[in-house]
């Protein structure tokens, strides 16, 4: 049913897309179904250049055959459609739960519009059940991870924070060489004031909040299709 719902809200995101666009294309399982309905118009003759945001985006667009583009041969990008692991009715987002966050905030930050596409569950009052990820150098990470705790702390925020391990044990390892620190929080209150001061900290390389990025929004309920901002 989920899987329906995702392929649902990403064949959709596939309709915005005319020739001669360039795209940025996201990571996850709801953006793997854009990349597969954007595979599929390109056999049929649609022309764009794709900037992929992860490893593994790139490995499925290439098997597509979608024309791709680094991000310094294409800096500037019409259209990036991505997942979310939340977003709430501003259309501020947590993203990262596939670890491509870094990538994707790039990618998104190029971009003249960004849809997220995604199953209506991903839809909250209040960011911050899920875990936010924030993606830190190995160097110091114990000196970061206090730092990070402080801050949080000062914020009035309380929640552990967990190092993402992979399959086998060993810290996972984003695509650019990082880890990642998944901040358990309940709720963000001031997702602005966590974003700002999360940057203000040594050691740490960009979170998944993404705040004024994403343009418009199209979520896949049982009950049909709903749209959000501007698509
Ligand atoms: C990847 O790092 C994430 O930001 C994904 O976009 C997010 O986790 C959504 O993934 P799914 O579409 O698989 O839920």
């Amino acid at each position: 049913m989920s899987d329906n719902l995702k392929r649902a809200a990403a064949e959709r995101a596939a309709e915005l897309v005319a020739d001669g666009m360039r795209l940025g294309l996201g990571t996850g399982s709801t953006a793997a179904h854009f990349v597969t309905a954007i595979g599929e118009r390109v056999r049929g003759g649609l022309k764009v250049v794709g900037v992929p945001t992860s490893e593994a985006t790139r490995d499925q667009a290439l098997r597509e055959g979608i024309p791709l583009a680094t991000l310094d041969e294409v800096p500037e990008l019409d259209l990036t459609v991505d997942g979310a692991d939340e977003l709430d009715d501003d259309l501020r987002l947590i993203k990262g739960g596939g670890g491509a966050l870094l990538r994707e905030k790039i990618v998104a930050s190029a971009s003249a519009r960004m849809v997220v596409i995604a199953d209506g569950s991903k839809r909250v009052p209040k960011l911050g059940r899920f875990p936010l990820p924030i993606e830190v150098v190995p160097f110091g990470l114990t000196a970061t991870e206090r730092a990070i705790g402080k801050l949080l702390e000062s914020l009035g925020m309380t929640g552990e924070l967990r190092l993402r391990r992979a399959a086998d044990g060993a810290p996972y390892v984003t695509d650019g060489g990082h880890f990642i620190l998944d901040a358990h929080l309940g709720r963000i209150d001031k997702p602005n004031v966590l974003a700002s001061t999360l940057n203000s900290i040594p050691g740490v390389v960009e979170h998944g909040l993404f705040l004024g990025l994403a343009s418009g929004a199209i979520l896949a309920t049982g009950e049909g299709l709903v749209e959000l901002g501007q698509l």
